[in-house]
């Protein structure tokens, strides 16, 4: 589906990002992937995406340093000779009642998940455009798909750094979508519910946890780390060539206000 394309995925270590990288390979692109700590586990990631028989290699990149991000578009430009696909993933938790909540776990949620992402989406555009559609590869100069969350629209107490950058993400998403497309740039966004990684370890590590969870996915189980991967390899592809500027929701339902099922 993805043969010949040349895709970055950040935060590509664990989780979601590392199930995406994965899943990009097994469709035939050949994958950077980015981390910022854990070398080891990165590198394990390669091998598996190797056996895809696709080329992979590791760059370890702060997306929320610049310089860091510039470097490593660099890198993939000279190594891979361009991107067709950027996964903006990285993305972490500090979470904090509000009277608790530090400027510094504020700026570092927002730095990494929306800053990073809009400089890695920046840093792509520039060589997507350098480039121009190459139609034997795709019907699109590029593609990005931003990784964001439910919590683009469910507000969340006790996260309001979290969900203030996924707020974030869904409008420079849409708006960046505008601005490119007339350039046949794709700009989109999957927007997982819970799933099991370990950001939300504590929701789903015992039986009563997990159980309380459920209550909030109408389709009843937690999501795999490949229920996003597929919806970001199909998101990339031609496919999908239409889709411009909306939100895939993979949440099981999360979003569709469960609590209302008997209330109201
Ligand atoms: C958060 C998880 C949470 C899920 C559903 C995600 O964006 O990172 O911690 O379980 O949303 O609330």
């Amino acid at each position: 589906m993805l043969q010949g394309q040349k895709a970055l995925v950040t935060g590509a270590n664990s989780g979601i990002g590392k199930a995406t990288a994965i899943g990009l390979g097994r469709a035939g692109a050949d994958v950077v992937v980015n981390y910022i700590a854990d070398r080891a586990a990165a590198e394990k990631v390669v091998k598996e995406i190797e056996r895809s028989g696709v080329r992979a290699y590791a760059h370890e990149a702060d997306v929320s340093q610049e310089d860091q991000v510039t470097g490593m578009i660099a890198t993939m430009v000279e190594e891979f000779g361009t991107i067709d696909i950027l996964v903006a993933n990285a993305g972490l938790q500090r979470d904090a009642p509000v009277t608790e909540m530090s400027l510094d776990y504020w700026r570092k949620v927002l730095d990494v998940n929306l800053t990073g992402q809009f400089l890695c989406a920046r840093e792509a555009v520039k060589e997507f455009l350098r480039r121009g559609v190459v139609p034997e590869v795709s019907r699109a100069a590029g593609k990005i798909i931003c990784v964001s969350s439910v919590h683009q629209i469910i507000p969340w107490a006790g996260h309001v750094n979290y969900a203030s950058s996924k707020g974030g993400v869904q409008m420079m998403m849409a708006t960046l979508a505008q601005e490119l497309a007339p350039k046949r740039i794709r700009v989109n966004a999957v927007a997982p519910g819970a799933i099991r990684t370990p950001i939300n370890r504590s929701a789903w590590e015992t039986q009563s946890a997990e159980a309380d969870l459920k209550k909030l996915i109408p389709y009843g189980r937690v999501g795999d780390p490949e229920d996003i991967a597929s919806a970001v390899v199909v998101m990339a592809s031609d496919l999908l060539d239409y889709v411009v500027g909306t939100t895939l929701y993979v949440d099981g339902g999360m979003t569709l206000f469960p609590g209302f099922e008997t209330g109201g």
